[in-house]
């Protein structure tokens, strides 16, 4: 992937990405490298809370929950020990902008778990990477080495008696695990299942102790939050929706990549600017807007939307994970949902009833309907399962099943009913797609 700058980039968390040496410490420290943790030595914990409230950052993993006031949640006083843990799980589908930071900029990361250390008071870190990125543990335990070979990370760091230890750790690659409290469990040696919440992480989170867990992406915006101050970065987007944010560009365009953009960038220059317009001159159908579990945008919305939270919300949508996908004429929506319910059934951790039973139903009624067996009376069915899903499940994954599905069968319910029509895939697919395939 090229990491070279765009004209139209705006590059804060990527500034680094084409600096050949910016993963090494030297090239880090070069290049303001760790300025941002002195700047946080002189503050008292609460300002450096301040200031990152004041940059309006929200969560960048996909929620999108303010960074600075989750961090003011952490209770000032606690008999247990707390901790700062770095969500590098990355399993949004549709979304790879965290792998760039882990491997063009990992000290990055570091420096912000370290801020976000010194402004809640832990002493321990941990990096829950992915287990399909386990190539770049390497890279990141390379880079850890460094940092406490020079003072950065240890005991004492840089003789200002501050103890942060930070260490690395691979999942086994489950999309479950990127879910908090669920890659709470499996740092902590057990299956990656999710817990009743609340208590939140904030108050009782990994090994009982009250934690901070964040994005890479957020963890990493946090240096030059501190570096240039919050107002600085909340420049950068619209009211309230503080910044800039990596966008994950995929589908039928002709330029697929990821870019640095304000927050309230319309995603029609995303599409037409950055990603070379549509692959073939073919006709927009639909964009993912923010990972699979996004609800879908028709064109006609997706042509007219700005990318920020608060512009995604008044559309029915989420930002979500900066994965956009983008989908042109030729895509057949049934099998496009069925895709995505594929991938929820086999990730489903199988905890409760509705995301279990639910996904696996979806899928198979999908699957028939795709190959040319679906009943009409089906489509309205499919509705009320998902529906059912939607808001019963024990943690979201099982929203993330239902919400891509409700959206498409409520915006092209008329595909379903071609498919009745013409037996098997009216778009021509070549194959029959097998009940329990992946
Ligand atoms: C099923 C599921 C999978 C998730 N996967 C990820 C992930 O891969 N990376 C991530 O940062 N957040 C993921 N999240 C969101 C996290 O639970 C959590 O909100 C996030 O790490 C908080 O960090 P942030 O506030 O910086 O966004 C997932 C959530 C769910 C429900
Ligand atoms: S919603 Fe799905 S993934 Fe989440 S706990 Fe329930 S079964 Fe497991």
């Amino acid at each position: 992937m090229s990491t070279q700058a765009h004209p139209l980039e705006t590059r804060v968390v990527s500034r680094r990405f084409d600096q050949a040496d910016a993963y090494t410490l030297q090239g880090y420290l070069a290049s303001d490298g760790f300025k941002a943790l002195d700047k946080a030595f002189a503050m008292q914990p609460e300002a450096i809370i301040e200031e990152v409230k004041k940059s309006g950052l929200r969560g960048r993993g996909g929620a999108g929950f303010p960074t600075g006031m989750k961090w003011s949640f952490v209770p000032k006083q606690s008999p247990r020990e707390k901790y700062v843990l770095c969500n590098a799980d990355e399993s949004e589908p549709g979304t790879c902008k965290d792998r760039l930071i882990l491997e063009y900029d990992p000290f990055s990361i570091i420096e912000g778990m370290l801020i976000a250390g010194l402004a809640i008071g832990a002493r321990r870190g941990y990096i829950y990477i992915r287990g399909e990125y386990r190539y770049l543990l390497d890279r990141m335990e390379k880079a850890l080495e460094e940092a406490r070979a020079a003072g950065y990370v240890g005991k004492n760091i840089r003789g200002r008696g501050f103890d942060f230890d930070i260490y690395a750790h691979t999942g086994a690659g489950a999309y479950e695990c990127g879910e908090e409290s669920a890659l709470m469990e499996s740092l902590e040696g057990k299956r990656g299942i999710p817990r009743l919440k609340p208590p939140f992480p904030a108050v009782s989170g990994y090994l009982g102790g009250p934690t901070v867990i964040n994005n890479v992406e957020t963890l990493a915006s946090v240096p030059h939050i501190l570096l240039h101050g919050g107002e600085w970065f909340a420049a950068f987007g619209p009211p309230k929706n503080g910044g800039t944010r990596l966008f994950c560009l995929s589908g039928h365009v002709n330029q697929q990549g990821v870019w640095e953009l304000p927050l309230g960038f319309p995603l029609r220059r995303l599409i037409e600017e950055l990603g070379g317009g549509m692959r073939n001159g073919a006709k927009l159908k639909a964009v993912v807007p923010g990972g699979s579990s996004t609800p879908l945008l028709p064109a006609d919305v997706a042509w007219n939307v700005n990318l920020d939270f608060d512009s995604m919300a008044k559309v029915g949508t989420f930002l979500g994970s900066g994965g956009v996908v983008v989908l042109d004429e030729t895509t057949c929506m049934v099998k496009f949902a069925l895709r995505i319910m594929q991938f929820y059934r086999h990730e489903s951790c199988g905890w409760c009833v509705p995301c279990r039973e639910g996904t696996n139903w979806l899928q198979t009624s999908l699957t028939r309907f795709h190959n040319g067996g679906g009943r009409e009376a089906d489509i309205a069915l499919m509705q009320e399962v998902s529906q059912n899903i939607l808001g019963h499940t024990f943690c979201a994954l099982g929203d993330a099943a239902a919400m891509p599905t409700i959206s498409i069968l409520q915006h092209w319910r008329q595909e379903f009913v071609d498919h009745l029509a013409g037996k098997p895939c009216p778009f021509g697919a070549k194959t029959a797609v097998a009940v329990g395939a992946h």
